[in-house]
């Protein structure tokens, strides 16, 4: 069953369901190549593409296992980028996020990773939440350690390259009852 879609602020950033009109801000983001590199975007990424993405991202919220939201200025409402909460199963969930380039370097994405860690923690019955990055993505690992989660180290071949080459990856996971305090 699905649910309708929330709003997560800490009043830096909103987290909200996306809208159509987010389509153009995604597709600016969108072109930027480190997110290209770390996540499995479609190559080239038009229009349309940044359509039918903020449009499944939104219908997300019908469904059981998919809740998604833009990552936005909690002053300004400019989109910053994306976060997801991807169930694998009744007691485990993965996560991805992206900010546009305009966005980093201030801390958004650790404050979206808080904000969907503690409301997955209080609303759901989830006991595991992780995430993966390639190895050379240390931004995103640093996100993930400064979230409160634990490096668990290295998992071979785990994904494929756009060419079809085994990679790495490097596997971050917060269990609910992890002693560690997660971040303020
Ligand atoms: C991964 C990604 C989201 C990280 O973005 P980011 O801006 O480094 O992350 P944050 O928003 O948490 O900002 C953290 C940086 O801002 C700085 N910062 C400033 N104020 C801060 C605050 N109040 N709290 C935390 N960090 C703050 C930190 O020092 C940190 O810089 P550092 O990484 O040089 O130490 C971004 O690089 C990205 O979109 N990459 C492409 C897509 C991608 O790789 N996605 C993840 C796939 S696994």
């Amino acid at each position: 069953m699905g649910e309708e879609p929330i709003v997560l602020s800490d009043g830096v950033v909103t987290l909200r369901a996306f809208e159509p009109d987010d389509a153009p801000a995604v597709l600016g983001a969108c072109q930027d190549p480190l997110i290209a590199r770390f996540v499995p975007i479609p190559q080239p990424y038009t229009a349309q593409t940044a359509r039918g993405f903020v449009a499944r991202r939104r219908a997300d919220w019908d469904g059981e296992t998919e809740r998604s939201f833009a990552i936005t200025d909690a002053l300004t409402g400019e989109l910053l980028g994306a976060i997801a909460r991807h169930r694998r199963a009744e007691h485990r969930a993965e996560l991805g996020y992206w900010l546009a380039p305009w966005a980093r370097g201030r801390g958004v994405a650790t404050r979206a990773l808080r904000l969907v860690r503690d409301w997955s923690f209080e609303t759901t019955g989830l006991v595991r939440l992780e995430l993966f990055t390639h190895p050379d993505n240390e931004a995103s690992g640093r996100v993930a350690l400064r979230a409160g989660f634990y490096r668990e180290g290295v998992r071979r071949g785990w994904d494929l390259d756009r060419e079809g080459r085994p990679e790495d990856d490097v596997f971050y996971a917060l269990l609910r009852d992890d002693a560690r305090a997660p971040g303020p």
